[in-house]
Parts: C-alpha cells; sequence; structure tokens
C-alpha cells in the first residue's frame, strides 16, 4: 500500500470511473485558503483486527454539519492508498459513494450521521513508516501530520478533533502488549489465541495525535504524584533487553512533568502516561496524546553505550513531547501553516527546562550553535520560508529548523522584551483562551499581547517575513561621549523580494577597558531601520558586548578591533556574549584569510591574537570545563561557509585545519597538560566530570592537526581506558581521521564490542562518514556494502549518509563524487521513505553560495533528480525550490 499511491477500483461502484487522473505535479496548499471542514466529528470508533501483514480497520464516525462553516451536501474524507472495503451510512450499506483521487466521498444530507468504513491495510510493506507500520515485530504509528489517512478514511486535518475509542485485537503471542491513547478502560481473552483491548481517551484530539502499538515489550513503571495529587501511573515501553537502559528517560520525564507544573503551571491530564521506543522511525519522536512513541536513540541510555551529548538528547526530546501535551495536545492547531505554534513554542520550552536542569549558559550555547549552523543556511536559501510559510505542497518538508529552532526564537524574543513573569501571564491567558482549541500564530500572538502587556502589532512581522536579518552596529567615541548606531536590513528570501524592519530587542553592556566592568546590561529594541543612542561619561573608548544572550536570532555585522575581542572573550561576564567574541575573533580570521590580498603577515597576525585568546581560556581558573570546551571550539565550516556571498569548501576546510594546526603546535604543551588533569576526573555524570570529558576530546582534536603521531597514542591510550562512551567515542572519532594502525584496530575493536547495538554501530557508521581521512569517500562507500547498512531504517541511514553530506571535505570533492553519492541516495531512498529521501537535498540547494565549479556539478546532480520520473510529493517538491 505504500509506495503505488495509485486508486484501485473496488467492484461494483459504478461512480469510479470518473476519478479524475493523479495531476502531473503535486498541488500547492495555500495558507490563504483556509475553510473550517463542513462537518464535525464528536466521536470516532476504531476496531482493529491486528495482524502484520494484514489488519482490518473498522472506523465508525459520528458526524454531525459544522454550524461555523458552510454546509455540504457530502463529506470528504482523505485517504492514502486505501481503498473502502465497505461503507455504511446510518447502518445501511451505501451504494452512492465515489474517489476522488484518494479521497472518499460521501454525499449526505444536513444532520447528524453515523459513518463506518472498513479498510484492510499491510504493515509489514509500509516501508514510508507513516501509518500503521511494523518495526522488528511490533506495530506501531505514526500519524503527523498525514499518515492518519493511511489507517483509515477521515478528515484527517488538525482542527477537526474527536473523542476516540478504540478496541484492538490480536494474537497474544506477538502482541502480548496493546496499547493506545488515553486509559484502558477493558481488557479480555478472544478466540483462537486472541487478545484484546479497549483504550479510550476523554480529551478531544485531531487525528494525527491518535496512535496504537502491539508488541512484545517491557516496561520500566513509575509513578508521579501531580500537583493537585493526582497519581499517574508512567511507563516506558522497550524490548526486554533494553530495560536497563531506560533509566534515564524515566528520570528525565519526572523532571519534565515537575518542572512544567512550576514554570508553566501546567498539571497532567490522564491517569497514565505511556512512552514506547521505536527502532524504525522517520523523526525524533512524536507526542500522541498519552502515549508518545519514540525513536530509540531519544529512550537508551547507559554511561557505557550513550555520550553526555545522547543524555542530554534525551532529557531534551522527553521534555520536548511531554510538553505538548499542552502546547500542542490541549490546544493544537488550526492548519499545518500554524505549525510553529506548537513546534516553537514547545522547542522553547525544552531548551528553558534543559537550561534549568544544565545550567543556562553552555545550554544557551549550544542551541544557538545548533540555529546557525542549520537554520541559518535554510534563511539564505532556496528552501526560506516564514516560520508561518504561506504555501506548501507537502507539509513532511516544513519540519524544518526554521519552524522549530527560528520559531523558538521568536518566541523567546517576546519573553525578552516582558520578562519572564508577564511573559507568564500571556501564556496562562493563552493556555486559557484556546484550551481544546484548535489556535493559530496570531491567537497565541494576540494571547502574549493581552497577557504580557505588550504592543506586538510590527513585531508580527516575524511570522510572515523569512531571511535573517543584519544588523549592523557601529560605535564611535568622541570626547566623553561613545554613541552607539543599530542599523537593520532584512535580505530578500524566495518570493519575498522586500521587507519590512521587524523589532529586533538586543542586550548590550559598554566595558570599562581599565577595569574590565561594565555599567549594566540595557536592553534597547531596534524597530525602525536605523537608531542611534549616545552615552556620556567615558573618557576612554568602551568596549561594546552585544546581542548579549543571543537576545536575537539575527546576525550582528561590526567592525571590531581585535584586541576588542579578545577583551571580551577573556572578560564578558556574559557566557555566550564571552563565546561569541571568541567565535568572532576565528571567523574574521578565516573568512579574510580565503579572500584576497591576505599577506603571509596577516596570517600570522590573526592566528597570534587566536593564540593568546585560547592560551587565556585554557589558562582560566575560574572557568569550568564544560564553558572551557565551548570557548575552545572552532566555528563550524558551514558557519565561516554563511558569511560569505559565495564560499569556496575547499579553500575554508583547508585554512580552518591549518589554524587548528597551529594552535595544536604552539599550544600543545598546555592542551597535552589539559588533558593529562581532565584524565584524573571521576566517570560520573556531574559536571565537573561531563567538563572534564569534553575538555578532553578537543585537546585531542588540536593534538591532531598538530601533531598526528603524538594525538594517535593518546587517542589510542583515552580510548583503551575509556569507561564511557563519551571517551571512547572522542578518541574513536580522533583516530578516525587520521592514518595509521590505530585507526584500523580500534574501528574493529569497537564493531566487535557493540555489535548487534543498532545505536552504538550507529556511531561507528557516523564516525567514518564524517571523519577527516582523505579517503573518507571510498570508505563510505565501502560502508554503504556493509552487511550492516540499510536503506530499511532511517537511523542508519542518516548515520552514513547524512555524517557524509555535513563532511565538509568529502562531500565538497572537487570532483562532485560526494554529490553524486547523495543524489543516488536520494534516488534509491525516495520510493521506499519519501520523508526521509527528501531531508537530503537540503544540503545539494545550497549550491547558489559555493564557488562555480561546485555549483555546476551540485546542480547537475539536482537536475538528475528533478529528470526522474514517478518521484515523491516531498522530494519532487524540494528539488523544484532548489533549482529554481
Ligand atoms: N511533532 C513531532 C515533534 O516535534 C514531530 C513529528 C514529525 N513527523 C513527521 N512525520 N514529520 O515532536
Ligand atoms: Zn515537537
Amino acid at each position: 500500500m505504500d509506495i503505488a499511491r495509485s486508486p484501485s477500483t473496488p467492484d461494483g461502484n459504478p461512480q469510479m470511473a470518473d476519478a479524475p487522473p493523479l495531476p502531473a505535479e503535486p498541488p500547492v496548499i495555500r495558507r490563504e485558503d483556509y475553510k473550517p471542514f463542513p462537518w464535525r466529528v464528536p466521536t470516532t470508533r476504531l476496531d482493529f483486527a491486528l495482524g502484520v501483514e494484514a489488519t482490518r480497520v473498522t472506523a465508525t464516525l459520528a458526524v454531525e454539519p459544522n454550524p461555523d462553516a458552510e454546509p455540504s451536501s457530502e463529506i470528504r474524507l482523505s485517504g492514502d492508498g486505501l481503498e473502502p472495503a465497505s461503507v455504511t451510512v446510518d447502518g445501511h450499506g451505501s451504494n452512492s459513494w465515489r474517489m476522488e483521487g484518494s479521497d472518499l466521498v460521501i454525499p449526505l444530507e444536513q444532520g447528524a450521521h453515523e459513518l463506518t468504513i472498513v479498510t484492510q491495510i499491510d504493515p509489514s510493506a509500509n516501508s514510508q513508516l507513516m501509518g500503521l507500520y511494523a518495526s522488528g515485530g511490533m506495530l506501531c504509528t505514526q500519524c503527523e501530520a498525514e499518515g492518519f489517512r493511511r489507517i483509515a478514511f477521515f478528515p484527517d486535518r488538525p482542527d477537526v478533533l474527536s473523542t476516540y475509542t478504540v478496541r484492538m485485537e490480536g494474537p497474544k503471542r506477538q502482541f502480548p502488549v496493546l496499547l493506545s491513547n488515553g486509559n484502558r478502560t477493558a481488557a479480555g481473552e478472544g478466540g483462537d489465541g486472541n487478545h484484546w483491548a479497549e483504550w479510550h481517551d476523554p480529551w478531544p484530539k485531531p487525528s494525527y495525535l491518535f496512535a496504537l502499538v502491539a508488541g512484545d515489550l517491557v516496561a520500566r513503571t513509575d509513578t508521579f504524584t501531580t500537583m493537585s495529587g493526582r497519581t499517574v501511573e508512567l511507563a516506558i515501553w522497550v524490548r526486554g533487553e533494553d530495560l536497563p537502559r531506560t533509566e534515564h528517560a524515566m528520570e528525565s520525564l519526572k523532571k519534565s512533568m515537575k518542572w512544567d507544573e512550576e514554570t508553566f503551571g501546567r498539571e497532567y491530564d490522564l491517569d497514565v502516561f505511556n512512552i514506547v521506543a521505536v527502532g524504525d522511525f522517520n523523526m525524533g519522536a512524536m507526542e500522541n496524546k498519552g502515549l508518545n512513541v519514540f525513536n530509540t536513540k531519544y529512550v537508551l541510555a547507559d554511561p557505557e553505550t550513550a555520550t553526555d551529548g545522547d543524555y542530554d538528547g534525551i532529557e531534551g526530546v522527553i521534555a520536548h513531547e511531554y510538553f505538548h501535551n499542552w502546547s500542542g495536545n490541549r490546544v493544537t492547531c488550526r492548519d499545518w501553516f500554524q505549525l510553529s505554534l506548537k513546534e516553537g513554542f514547545t522547542v522553547l520550552r525544552d531548551q528553558l527546562f534543559s537550561q534549568d536542569m544544565q545550567g543556562e549558559a553552555v545550554n544557551r550555547i549550544e542551541d544557538v550553535r545548533l540555529l546557525r549552523s542549520v537554520q541559518y543556511p535554510e534563511d539564505s536559501g532556496p528552501l526560506a520560508h516564514p516560520i508561518r510559510p504561506d504555501s506548501f505542497r507537502e507539509i513532511s518538508n516544513f519540519y524544518t529548523a526554521t519552524i522549530y529552532n527560528k520559531g523558538a526564537e521568536v518566541i523567546r524574543m517576546m519573553r525578552t522584551m516582558a520578562g519572564p513573569e508577564r511573559f507568564r501571564q500571556g501564556t496562562d491567558l493563552y493556555f486559557e483562551r484556546h484550551d481544546g482549541e484548535a489556535a493559530t500564530c496570531e491567537d497565541f500572538v494576540r494571547a502574549i499581547e493581552d497577557g504580557a502587556g505588550l504592543d506586538l502589532t510590527q513585531f508580527r512581522r516575524w511570522y510572515s517575513q523569512a531571511g535573517t536579518p543584519k544588523v549592523e552596529v557601529e560605535l564611535e567615541h568622541d570626547g566623553e561621549t561613545a554613541t552607539l548606531t543599530l542599523r537593520q536590513t532584512v535580505p530578500p528570501t524566495p518570493g519575498q523580494p522586500d521587507k519590512q524592519p521587524m523589532p529586533i530587542p538586543l542586550k548590550y553592556a559598554l566595558f570599562d577597558r581599565a577595569t574590565g566592568a561594565h555599567r549594566g546590561e540595557e536592553l534597547i529594541v531596534l524597530d525602525g531601520t536605523e537608531t542611534q543612542i549616545a552615552f556620556g561619561g567615558f573618557a576612554d573608548k568602551p568596549v561594546l558586548s552585544i546581542n548579549r544572550g543571543f537576545s536575537a536570532p539575527v546576525s550582528i555585522e561590526r567592525d571590531t578591533p581585535v584586541e576588542d575581542l579578545v577583551f571580551l572573550a577573556a572578560n564578558d561576564d556574559d557566557s555566550f556574549a564571552r563565546y561569541e567574541a571568541m567565535q568572532e575573533l576565528i571567523v574574521g580570521h578565516l573568512v579574510a584569510a580565503v579572500g584576497e590580498g591576505f599577506s603571509g603577515d596577516d596570517r600570522e597576525a590573526g592566528r597570534a591574537a587566536i593564540g593568546r585568546a585560547m592560551t587565556a581560556i585554557l589558562a582560566d581558573a575560574g572557568l569550568d570545563d564544560q564553558m572551557r570546551g565551548e570557548l575552545m571550539m572552532l566555528p563550524s565550516q558551514t558557519y565561516v561557509a554563511e558569511q560569505l556571498l559565495v564560499a569556496d569548501p575547499g579553500r575554508i576546510h583547508a585554512e580552518r585545519e591549518a589554524l587548528k594546526g597551529w594552535l595544536g603546535q604552539r599550544l600543545e604543551d598546555d592542551l597535552v597538560a589539559m588533558h593529562a588533569r581532565a584524565s584524573k576526573a571521576s566517570d560520573g555524570m556531574d559536571a565537573a566530570a561531563r567538563g572534564a570529558r569534553k575538555v578532553k576530546t578537543q585537546a585531542l582534536v588540536y593534538l591532531a592537526a598538530g601533531n598526528p603521531d603524538l594525538a594517535a597514542q593518546m587517542a589510542a591510550a583515552q580510548y583503551d581506558a575509556a569507561t564511557t562512551m563519551t571517551d571512547r567515542q572522542g578518541a574513536l572519532m580522533v583516530l578516525a581521521g587520521l592514518p595509521g594502525i590505530e585507526r584500523t584496530n580500534k574501528l574493529i575493536e569497537f564493531y566487535n564490542r557493540y555489535r548487534g547495538n543498532a545505536l552504538v554501530i550507529d556511531k561507528w557508521f557516523s564516525l567514518q562518514a564524517s571523519s577527516l581521512h582523505p579517503e573518507a569517500i571510498a570508505h563510505v562507500k565501502a560502508l554503504a556494502d556493509h552487511p550492516d547498512f540499510t536503506l530499511k531504517n532511517p537511523n542508519r541511514v542518516r548515520s552514513l549518509y547524512m555524517a557524509f553530506a555535513g563532511n565538509p571535505h568529502a562531500f565538497h570533492d572537487p570532483s562532485g563524487e560526494g554529490y553524486r553519492m547523495i543524489a543516488d541516495l536520494i534516488l534509491a531512498l525516495d520510493p521506499l521513505n519519501a520523508q526521509t529521501a527528501a531531508r537530503f537535498v537540503p544540503p545539494l540547494g545550497r549550491w547558489r553560495r559555493i564557488e562555480p565549479g561546485r555549483a555546476a556539478l551540485m546542480r547537475a546532480q539536482l537536475e538528475r533528480i528533478a529528470a526522474t520520473p514517478g518521484l515523491s510529493r516531498d522530494t519532487f517538491e524540494q528539488v523544484t525550490r532548489s533549482l529554481g
């Protein structure tokens, strides 16, 4: 049922012959065309006769006219690859329905009706992993955004809310555990070794939040007592062998539940909360009401197999999905153009949670690094779209860093302008006004305006305009006066040539050079094109620290003297600003170095300044190691390329590696000493131990570039002594990029040690695909033929090919071979899993910003894909936008 989308013709239905042919091009869906659905569906009953190869679904919908919509004499139910085995209207078999494309259309008189439609599906053939599918012998669902229509004919849109009752029956040996949304209301034995369960979810929900799981699973259980004293039964369901790796997920869940009560006043609203981990999953996780389904990657962890980063990922994603219970489920989206209403807000909520759990400084830096390395390139390329898009062909393509991460930044700016207390009044009002509704971004903005007392009239432009604003910053000094000038421009993006200025909240401080202190942090909202502020009483020119805490998602353009950046890197009391000064110092150097007219002396001077700043960071006793690790990190190649109109990836890579090598040599003694000091730390999960692990691997990264033999020796020793995956993976990552026998030895050792553990073997693929090794391309080709490689598992595909597409030297090999490999992958994967295939288009789509030789090769691959008949909607849309 997956790959073939063509409708089939059931016998005895004369109207089937009229079904129009499928359009040659998938249609464009527009936000302005929104119309409420003519029917309401107060209740839905689903009856599943479960089988891995054949599942029969009987859906009974109570429908009635929607008084808020234009009446209609028929009801149109979405389907995808379905055919109705029978259609019953008010208890009578119906013959008057018809198929239009993949929709089922049933004539219906005004008034209340009951529709019963039977369909049969084959979960084992579902390689798209949307709808009901089989994974390792179990059955599970993914319905967001439009997967429910692959299970049953339904008004599969988020503004149709219904109360669900689900009954499922199947072989008890194969599916001892039967789960759905809400509470289990009944269960029993059937004939022939079958058993059944019935679940009822009292909260009306859209179809995208439906879930069902049937399988041989075991649970870690616990309880949580809510703020009003109710007891909630918690369970995390996994395969038996994975049970010992669920403790961290459970702790994260309980912390999330408590935090959402304390911070946003949100209490959980069912008696049970279930999480299921599944190995085959397109995304990270899914917030189905009362039954979250997770990629195993975001559930399973122990120190031996998961890195510190993996632990953080689990804590953050568990929180994210849990928080959706209010921001997404209790208040959902009117249509998919409003996706950022739930995603942007929920990302902000999970970011604030992680900050509270882990400390603000490092978390903020990590969030910004992700935004700038993934969302900024999106915003400056052919796929740029506002956080509330105006049109799409395939909604799956809009689960983007723009909707999620820029969406979170936009709401964070409102919070910054209002302050946390008033912001909370705004969110309280939002939840109170819209509980039980399908809302819009506009509803959210209005609630924040009314509740927090802000005027967001102009600020709404952040929802409608794409593109990362640039803010030019100038600080002049004359006599006793310092004058700050701020000027903004918002660059043109596809379909939006002209932009209006947007309100930009900037936190800043002016430092006195002599004392190293500032006069207090201030907030200015730049709401026009340009503004100027004067400050008196500065006998000497102060040092400006701006966009502190990354108060606005903009790029700051300023000509800051190198000594000011060195000063800020050493002295700024805002951690983000300190990190930023270091990044600016290095980015400035690399950008100049790959440009014209950069002399050997310029290079020496630039490196010397960076070396001084780095030495100070290594020596600073006041820094904790987690922050030290952040300050030591070089800006990513993507972020450097982003600063250039047209980038030469080869030159940036060479210059960046050379700087790394220079620092590795200059700071060798300090780095070796730091590595030795950090190696004495415990292997616990406290901040000090985690920091020690972080700087250890950072030290190896620099040494590998400066003194490869020494680094190989140290990395092999770190590998052998490792008691955590963080240390082991860090060491192996460094070795994977170096020639020599230790590389081979340790890669073999790692594989044998973890063979059979899918998540760890993913790391093994990924390390090799992202390695600095000159033969990385050949390694990736060999790995694609490895018996453990399969296109059927999205984690495995990403572990090899996403890592490869992000490997600057291999992907951008001047031969174009890297581009060809990604295009081959897209074409091979598209028929199997369109959603995942389309995610590989953006790396090729950056061609306009790449030097002409490579750009032509990238474009040629996009054209080759575009010329292939039978592309999915997903890939078609991404490729045509990328060429457009
Ligand atoms: N709502 C989920 C989350 O962010 C993501 C689900 C996306 N699914 C998809 N098929 N695009 O938590
Ligand atoms: Zn989400």
